[in-house]
């Protein structure tokens, strides 16, 4: 069978799959205090849909599963998710990105269910900004998360923080600080325009650049060299001299789209061949109609094939796409 190349020749590795829209936290950058419209039970895939659809992925040359939401947490039936999933073949390896509200009760389980590592976004290190920021009282659960991550050998344990001006950008080199003095890599992420409000300002952003010119306010930074990065969004940098690193991950400012080897898949069955994507391909309905693993193969093609070169965030005309980041997972 032909794997998932397109027109520019990116052959896809990596799919990622949002197993529910729900989320624990109101993050701003994300969705409104009140939340969204979730979708309607009934078209959320099941345990077995989902490990269905990723079989077919792993057949077309999908080696990594990234678990999303949403909070992937919030789904009840994750572990057999991922029990299914590791039991694939050939097996995925298979990661999960997650608030850490909760992780403390479930790491040891998911390990065991075939989970190999965690990336937890934690945006600030205070009670008070954490509450302002997500709109719930939650940060003990997300440190304590992030904790019990690393003692089950979810590792290593990756930081994603969204830095915003005058929001939480005075908080780099602390938050840096805490990584580093845990062994947990850091990645500080521009933000994207992808919130269910339509929010997004360009001027708000702390660009690559600023993060960097914040580090080095006490840190002395090195790039890793272009190889060592591969297909993945974040650049990242030796921190004094290394071992430890830190990253940058800059959509927007300098976008990755040309190594891009992900494809998505959201919790109500479409594929999204790019976050930005305005279209989607449906495959729950020919799922539920008892298309065969080699039709819904083809639809897995069919949408790589269209995908564009680039998520066009900085040319005229750009179009945020209508499904917010809570309903991609990132
Ligand atoms: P690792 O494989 O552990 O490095 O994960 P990752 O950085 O690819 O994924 P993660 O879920 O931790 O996402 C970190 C940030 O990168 C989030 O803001 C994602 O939305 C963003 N991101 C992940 N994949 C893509 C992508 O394909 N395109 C863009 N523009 N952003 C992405
Ligand atoms: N821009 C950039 N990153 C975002 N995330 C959520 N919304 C945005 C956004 N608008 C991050 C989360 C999490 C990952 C899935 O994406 O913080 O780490
Ligand atoms: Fe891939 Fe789209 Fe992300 Fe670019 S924006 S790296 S094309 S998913």
């Amino acid at each position: 069978m032909t794997g998932l190349v397109d027109r520019y020749g990116r052959v896809h590795r990596d799919l990622r799959i949002s197993v529910t829209d729900r989320c624990s936290l109101r993050c701003t950058y994300c969705m409104p205090e009140q939340g969204v419209p979730w979708l309607p039970r009934d078209t959320m895939l099941t345990t077995e849909e989902v490990v269905r659809l990723a079989g077919v992925a792993v057949s077309l040359g999908i080696e990594e599963i990234r678990l999303t939401g949403g909070e992937p947490l919030l789904r009840r039936d994750l572990v057999d998710v991922v029990a299914g999933l590791a039991a694939l073949d050939p097996a995925p390896e298979i990661s999960m990105t997650t608030n850490g509200v909760g992780l403390d009760k479930t790491a040891a389980a998911l390990r065991d269910a075939g989970l190999t590592r965690v990336n937890v976004s934690i945006d600030t290190l205070r009670r008070e900004r954490f509450l302002e920021l997500a709109k719930r009282d939650r940060i003990r659960d997300t440190l304590a998360g992030i904790e019990a991550a690393a003692a089950a050998g979810l590792v290593p344990v990756k930081l994603n923080t969204v830095l915003m001006r005058g929001v939480n950008d005075d908080e780099a080199v602390d938050l840096l600080a805490f990584a580093l003095e845990h062994d947990y890599q850091l990645r500080f992420i521009e933000q994207m325009p992808l919130d269910a409000q339509h929010a997004w300002d360009r001027s708000q952003m702390i660009t690559g650049e600023e993060i960097l010119e914040r580090l080095r306010t006490a840190y002395e930074l090195t790039p890793l060299p272009d190889e060592a990065r591969g297909s993945a969004p974040a650049e990242l940098f030796l921190v004094d001299g290394g071992p430890a690193t830190v990253g940058v991950i800059a959509s927007v400012t300098m976008p990755f789209c040309g190594t891009c080897d992900r494809v998505r898949l959201t919790a109500d069955g479409m594929i999204r061949n790019c976050l930005f994507a305005t279209g989607e391909t449906d495959l729950r309905t020919p799922l539920r109609s008892g298309a065969s693993d080699a039709e819904l193969a083809d639809l897995f093609r069919e949408s790589i094939g269209a995908k564009l070169p680039g998520h066009g965030i900085n040319e005229p005309g750009f179009l945020q796409p209508p499904r917010p980041m809570s309903r991609i997972g990132g």
